[in-house]
């Protein structure tokens, strides 16, 4: 590689903007990914409890997003953001009802970091770019990472298609493919440098939350 080529990173080069976007968050990405909670998920040491406690959290934040979604439907920038199938919360009821019984709402409530995760997306109310960062993080992370959660989750916990719902998308067809047809639409919305640089700084935020979702998880659900 040349010197020239080592020095242009994707932020500074005229990369498309899906490649700026998560060349700048990757590192937030790893904190999530890493994290000991996510750790004992993935090496099948969390108790199905700790599974549980995930999907309640979930449920509450997904409950924002889409709520939002809704209310930015007709956006010109968030309203791009939508395919039928991709809504979470129904199959996070069902996971739910599943996981916990048909008295499953009167058993869960939000954690002081997904509280604030909400209050935050909530906040994106009159920021349509703020809320396509959130939406990016969740969606292209459960249409990404989230299939390998599927498989282990499924291989951990003896779970089927029930209690592990969230995971299955299959009215969006090939994955790879939504996932190329989402970055085209980041590259697409040809946002002013502001609110590119804007979004960029939202998505790590919302990395940040999310993290501290699973920080609060990880002080109550240890590995086995
Ligand atoms: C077990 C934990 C995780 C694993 C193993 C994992 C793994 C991955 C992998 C393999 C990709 C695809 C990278 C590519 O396209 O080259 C990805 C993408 C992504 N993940 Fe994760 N991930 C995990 C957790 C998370 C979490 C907790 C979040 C969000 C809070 C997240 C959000 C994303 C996003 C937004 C992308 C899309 C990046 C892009 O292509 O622009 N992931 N992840």
């Amino acid at each position: 590689m040349s010197a020239t080529a080592q020095a242009t990173t994707p932020q500074e080069s005229g990369a498309p903007f899906s490649e700026r976007l998560k060349a700048a968050t990757w590192s937030d990405h790893g904190a999530a990914e890493h994290h000991g909670f996510t750790q004992a998920l993935m090496s099948g040491t969390l108790p199905i409890g700790g599974y549980t406690a995930m999907v309640a959290q979930h449920y509450f934040a997904y409950a924002a997003l889409e709520d939002l979604g809704r209310a930015l439907a007709d956006d010109p920038v968030a309203g791009r953001f939508h395919w039928p199938g991709l809504p979470r919360v129904p199959a996070l009821a069902l996971d739910l009802e599943h996981l916990l019984g048909p008295g499953w709402r009167d058993q869960i409530s939000p954690t002081p970091a997904t509280r604030t995760y909400v209050a935050r997306i909530e906040q994106m109310a009159d920021h349509p770019e703020g809320f396509v960062a959130h939406h990016y993080t969740r969606y292209m992370g459960d249409v990404s990472g989230g299939q390998f959660i599927r498989q282990v989750a499924a291989r951990t916990y003896g779970l089927t298609h029930e209690g592990l719902s969230f995971y299955v998308f299959d009215e969006l067809g090939s994955l790879p493919r939504f996932r190329s047809g989402y970055r085209e639409r980041l590259d697409s919305l040809d946002l002013a440098p502001a609110d590119a640089d804007r979004l960029v700084r939202e998505t790590r935020l919302a990395y940040q939350l999310n993290t501290e979702v699973l920080a609060d998880l990880g002080r109550v659900w240890r590995p086995r």
